[in-house]
């Protein structure tokens, strides 16, 4: 069964069009009876179903049906796999057609521009190239089973604090390079059933009522074709919202919004085929998702939590491995200490937050795989008054050990929608109870179970091997126990840096801003482009993991095509990768690109592709990574577009941001990016023209001081605007000479 909705259309009446773009209640869109329009639900998360078939609430205060709990974004994004996110994306379309649901609210695909933003755990990256393909993954995965996706939030919310009325004050070009493109990407590439606006204002407007953000860029320019919907009390106006290209205004605001939308169309300020367009983009999306609404179908919880344990296992990050102290050898009398080894942190709190089929902790995953291991809680969570207590009984257990195993990592408490983190330590009841343990065994690796980066200058002195398992869902624990076990090789690379202490990060001096405003005065320099750009060293560079296996890279080679002229400048990149170690594993081969000299200021390098690679030990191949003109562009302000400008590329190649042996230089040709020559253009800019150098030596009468022959006097004078110089005495050029020599340029 479908709609007409054609026909649909021109049998409602206003009230009914202006119903249909509200929700009827929490969950679900409005139904018209009277035509058989049904109302369809939506619901949250990212990494699991939150579906509550009663009344609902946004924050994850209330119950949901049980559904499996997958990695968190942060650490399923480690994995670097699209098509591993493509297979939980049809994972979580099975639960969704289950629960008859049609829209999954998911993923969260803003950009981590602080380490201290507390929904970093819901988020991909700091890195947009990245973040976009894991999101295509994902939102193919789950519309391939007729689910929607909502893909959100659009735009530029990257921080809890004072989230529903910060202003983001941001430049054009910092959002269209840094906080657009991963919603771009996926747009074109997949188009998600639905967007979801953001809370805050984007330089002056709310998202949601902003006709630059919802009409111009994301349907004019990316040529979205769905629904856009508020984020939950995300509409402030109901009838400028519905003009800028709002469709869906959830939860309901009833009957205020609907009568307010009826009284606008018959006042004549809001024009009915605007409101026409509101109602078909819900027409459209209930066609789509009526699909689901009559399957009586049930998902494989044993098949998805295996799923979910594959992929936490997959997105634990092997941050050290001194000694090869991993994988631990079978038949240790390992010590396992940490509360959160039996009681595990694996999802963030807020409207994420699942009610798991299953759980499993890692104490016991780890009996499992080594027999009988002791226990210490060493530290208590929240509440430490025993602490002292616990961890003397850590050291004594540790004592007794060949190996510890500690679990350390942030509470709940710590990190979760609706507010920020003030700083990135973990909590010193545990770095206390780790001081003690090393003391007493100096064979110690620790497992950090964060959603969020943390500061490692306390933990690395103190163990010999760390992973990084970040909120691995339901799964976790058995994820931990598989790697540390050697059963899974780790190949999780870091999705986004770590640096040494909160204070090199670009963004702690407008981090997170105050008096309701917050300015991205670091710009395109986020995470490790502003590392870089500072040359700051971190503790971990975006891109890093280790391996129980050796991998090297060799035989790059870049071939170019197309033309930028032509508008398809492509570069082919291809490496072999080899696995010259023991053991089987994946690689992740990272290609850069850098704009070695550039008119504007530029990240000294970033990521434009990836390749990961799973090879034998002993086993070689070669990987091919494809460049698109993009991958060489940047957004001009002066001319309002995406441009290449002519110079030498510098293709890099390896490991991770910070470990490219491989590189090749490519000479790119393109036309010039200089904006037309004016009379407001600097006689600089005259001079660098070919044509304008030419004109200016013409005019200047014989016999008459030619300024572009004084060096000297250039030096000075060469950023002043032409007009303002012909205004000068004893310049050669006067103004009329200037609108001469203009004229004629433009001839040209
Ligand atoms: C929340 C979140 C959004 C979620 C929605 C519905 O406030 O910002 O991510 O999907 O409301 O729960």
């Amino acid at each position: 069964m479908s709609l007409d909705v054609d026909a649909l259309l021109s049998e409602l009446t206003l009230e009914e069009k202006a119903s249909l773009t509200s929700g009827s209640s929490f969950w679900y869109t409005a139904p018209v009876e009277r035509l058989g329009i049904p109302k369809i639900m939506v619901s949250d998360g990212p990494h699991g179903l939150r579906a509550q078939p009663g009344e609902g609430d946004h924050v994850g205060l209330g119950g949901s049906l049980p559904a499996t709990c997958f990695p968190t974004a942060s650490a399923i994004a480690s994995t670097w796999n699209s098509d591993l996110l493509r297979r939980v994306g049809e994972a979580l379309a099975q639960e969704a057609r289950a629960a008859n649901l049609s829209v999954i609210l998911g993923p969260g695909i803003n950009m981590k521009r602080s380490p201290l933003c507390g929904r970093n755990f819901e988020y991909f990256s700091e890195d947009p190239y990245l973040a976009g393909e894991l999101g295509v993954g994902i939102v193919e995965g789950i519309q391939s089973r007729g689910v929607g996706t909502s893909v959100k939030h659009y735009a530029a919310n990257n921080q809890e604090t004072d989230r529903l009325r910060v202003d983001t004050q941001v430049d054009e070009r910092t959002l269209r390079e840094i906080y657009l493109p991963a919603f771009e990407r996926i747009v074109k590439t997949c188009q998600p059933w639905t967007i979801m606006c953001s809370y805050n204002k984007v330089n002056g407007l709310s998202a949601s009522e902003n006709p630059w953000l919802l009409t111009t860029v994301l349907r004019e320019e990316f040529g979205f074709a769905g629904l856009v919907v508020s984020d939950w009390g995300a509409v402030y106006h109901r009838v400028p919202a519905a003009r800028a290209g709002l469709d869906l205004e959830m939860p309901p605001n009833l009957p205020r919004s609907p009568d307010q939308v009826v009284a606008a169309v018959r006042a004549g300020e809001l024009d009915e085929q605007v409101l026409d367009a509101r109602a078909r983009a819900v027409l459209e999306l209930v066609d789509k998702g009526m699909g689901v609404l009559d399957l009586d179908e049930e998902f494989d919880a044993e098949r998805n939590h295996a799923l979910a344990r594959a992929a936490a296992a997959e997105s634990v990050v092997l941050l050290k491995n001194d000694d090869r102290i991993l994988p631990l050898a079978s038949g240790s009398r390992i010590a396992v200490i940490g509360e959160f080894a039996r009681t595990p942190r694996f999802q963030g709190a807020g409207s994420s937050q699942v009610n798991p089929t299953k759980v499993e902790n890692a104490l016991d995953e780890l009996r499992a795989a080594f027999g009988d291991v002791t226990f210490a809680a060493g530290y208590g969570i929240g509440d430490t008054s025993a602490d002292e207590a616990l961890r003397a009984e850590a050291v004594d257990v540790a004592a007794a050990a060949d190996t510890v195993v500690m679990l350390i990592g942030l509470p709940g408490a710590d990190e979760s929608e609706g507010f920020d983190r003030t700083h990135m330590k973990l909590p010193a009841n545990q770095i206390a109870a780790l001081h003690a343990v090393g003391a007493a065994n100096r064979k110690v690796v620790v497992a950090l179970v964060n959603g969020s980066t943390v500061e490692l200058g306390e933990v690395l002195p103190h163990a010999r091997g760390v992973i990084e398992a970040w909120l691995g869902g339901q799964a976790a624990g058995g994820a931990i126990a598989d790697v540390l076990s050697g059963k899974v090789n780790p190949s999780g690379r870091l999705a986004e840096s770590v640096p040494h202490r909160l204070e090199d990060n670009s963004s702690y001096l407008n981090f997170p801003g105050d008096s309701r405003v917050v300015r991205y005065g670091e710009g395109l320099f986020i995470g490790y482009r502003g590392y870089d750009a500072t040359h700051t060293d971190v503790a971990f560079p975006f891109g890093f993991g280790l391996s129980y296996t050796t991998f090297a890279t060799s035989d790059l080679d870049v071939a170019v095509s197309g033309s930028v002229a032509a508008g398809d400048l492509a570069a082919r990149v291809t490496v072999t990768v080899s696995n010259i170690g023991p053991v089987a594993g994946a690689e992740v081969v990272q290609v850069y690109v850098r704009d070695v000299e550039a008119s504007v200021a530029r990240p000294v390098r970033e990521l434009k592709g990836f390749a990961k690679v799973a090879l034998e030990p002993g086993e070689s191949r070669q990987v091919a990574v494809d460049l698109d003109q993009r991958a060489f562009s940047f957004w001009s302000e002066l001319l309002g577009k995406w441009v290449v400008e002519a110079g030498d590329f510098s293709i890099e190649v390896g490991r991770h941001s910070r470990d490219l042996p491989l590189t090749r230089t490519v000479a790119v040709d393109a036309p010039s990016i200089a904006p037309p020559l004016t009379a407001d253009s600097t006689l600089h800019e005259w001079m660098a023209d070919e044509q304008g150098l030419a004109l200016i030596k013409e005019a200047v009468a014989a016999g008459q001081h030619d300024p572009t022959r004084d060096a000297e006097l250039v030096s000075v004078i060469g950023t002043m605007p032409m007009s303002t110089l012909a205004a000068f005495e004893g310049m050669s050029i006067d103004h009329d000479t200037l609108d001469k020599l203009v004229e004629r340029r433009h001839a040209h």
